[in-house]
């Protein structure tokens, strides 16, 4: 009879990740870690969402949202920096649990990470194709909607007419070129990493720095506007729910731990990956929220949707005429910025599609999943083949399905993974307490308990469909559990395990 709460052994995770047995090179630094955090978060949360949330539920006060939002993933980023350090195997998430919470909420949490990585990948992918379409009309070259699309996306032309999609070439593009340099190395990924991470981050900081001469203090009163009566719409209510909707833009971190197996010295090192990314992105974002709500009204950003927040908040960089007309001072910015989005979420993309391959490989060692999810290519030491075949999943995805039905999949899929990294500490400080630890989460039970309660809070507070996805997904994954998983399980079958 199969265990469904059966464990492994921390001594048999630790010797797994042990040097050259997983196939999977170490060629990361710290300093390379921490590139793939800043890589994996700063995208279409910051540059994207930041403006709605504030015109619609926060206003100037969006910074105490982001505030809010980062202090929850602190919580959850100090036990995943924890468990990181002490099995620095490229499960995440799914493989923590499989040895504090045993094989079942392992498969669920592998399964729902598919939710946070993949998914996550094909959402980004759909606000690249837009951006670039962007891009490309700033030089008068405009590709025809139906190849820029989903089949149900509809967008208006100059003319008003109404042109419908069919397939989203840009968005298979992306995602192609990302997974083909993951087959080619993790090495030169993370190196491409690093260039587009250092354009985004000085884009960044450029436009903190400009922007900061021309914020009108009057724009920050009042700094938590006033109710509606409407709730989640501005007041502190406004402010909450604006937290839970900027929560995507601190997704990625996480990613980090992914690559455990493929760090130089991953007891060291994971910590400082997660953290130091989490830390240099949220003192980013505040400032860049900061500059945003300062130099115009946050009113301003009301309809404004993908790129026209950032915009309309550099059209407000300049010195206001006789008028009131204000004439922007950095115009050139708009198009850096932009250019500054299309590197910056093909990261996102490479770190998410990366992280979703890892977490796969340990599934399928464990003989949770089909073999060829951890099969290495023999000359790059990549799982190659699960690179392509992810490739094609999430470009099915991300050319035919659009971008809204799938955003708020990846915050509810990757709270959840955040609850479970949270409660996987609590129980193994109590079944293992004496376990060396090369990074502790501070104030245990305190930690971990406020990420559980605040990942909560925040998963409450998304739609009821979302949460209706969330299930018809994991139900998905209990037949597969149940189909195939179980019976080839390593844990539950150890003859199978003893013939290998
Ligand atoms: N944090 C990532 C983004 O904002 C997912 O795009």
């Amino acid at each position: 009879m199969a265990n469904l709460w059966v464990k492994k052994s921390i001594t048999e995770l630790q010797s797994e990740s042990a040097e050259g047995k997983s196939g999977l090179k170490r060629t990361l630094t710290a300093r390379s870690l921490v590139a793939l955090g800043i890589g994996a978060i700063i995208g279409a949360g910051l540059f994207s969402i930041t403006g709605g949330a504030a015109a619609n539920n926060a206003g100037p006060a969006v910074t105490i949202s982001f505030v809010i939002a980062a202090v929850a993933c602190a919580f959850a980023g100090l036990c995943y920096a924890e468990f990181a350090s002490m099995i620095p195997v490229a499960g995440s998430a799914y493989t923590y649990s499989y040895a504090t919470m045993g094989e079942f909420i392992a498969w669920i949490i592998g399964w729902d990470l598919v939710l946070e990585y993949a998914v996550g990948a094909a959402t980004v992918s759909i606000s690249w194709s837009r951006y670039l379409v962007k891009f490309l009309g700033y030089y008068d070259i405009h590709l025809p909607a139906s190849m820029t699309m989903s089949p149900f996306d509809t967008a208006t032309l100059a003319d008003g007419t109404i042109a419908h999609g069919m397939i989203n070439f840009p968005a298979i593009l992306i995602v192609v070129l990302m997974s083909l340099l993951l087959v080619k190395g993790t090495k030169e990924s993370a190196f491409i990493n690093g260039i587009i991470v250092a354009l985004k981050v000085t884009v960044v900081i450029i436009f903190i720095c400009l922007g900061w001469g021309y914020i009108n203090y009057d724009n920050y009163t009042p700094y938590i506007p006033i109710n509606t009566g409407e709730f989640g719409s501005f007041g502190m209510s406004g402010v909450v729910r604006a937290a839970g909707i900027i929560f995507f833009a601190y997704i990625g971190f996480d990613a980090v731990s992914t690559a455990a197996q493929e760090a130089k010295n991953p007891k060291r090192d994971m910590p400082i990956g997660i953290l130091v990314s989490l830390a240099i992105c949220t003192i980013l974002y505040l400032l860049f929220a900061h500059v945003m709500t300062g130099v115009t009204s946050y009113t301003s950003f009301q309809g404004a949707d993908g790129i026209a927040p950032v915009a309309v908040a550099i059209d407000h960089m300049g010195e206001i005429g006789a008028n009131g007309v204000v004439t922007p001072a950095y115009p050139w910015l708009n198009k850096a910025i932009i250019l500054a989005i299309l590197a910056g979420y093909s990261s996102v993309i490479l770190v998410m599609l990366m992280g979703q391959s890892r977490v796969f490989f340990s599934m399928s060692k464990d003989g949770l999943l089909p073999k060829v999810f951890s099969s290495v290519h023999p000359k790059f030491g990549t799982p190659a083949k699960s690179n392509l075949l992810f490739m094609v999943f999430v470009s099915l995805f991300a050319a035919f399905v659009p971008a809204n039905v799938v955003g708020e999949m990846t915050s509810i899929g990757t709270l959840l993974a955040f609850v479970l990294v949270c409660v996987g500490v609590l129980v193994l400080r109590k079944t293992q307490p004496d376990l060396p630890r090369a990074f502790k989460t501070p104030l245990v039970p305190l930690v971990p308990i406020l990420g559980i309660l605040s990942c909560v809070f925040m998963m409450v507070f998304l739609p009821g469909d979302t949460w209706l996805r969330l299930i018809i997904w994991l139900a998905i994954g209990f037949l597969i559990y149940f189909g195939y998983s179980i019976k080839n399980s390593k844990l539950n079958n150890p003859d199978k395990k003893d013939k290998e």
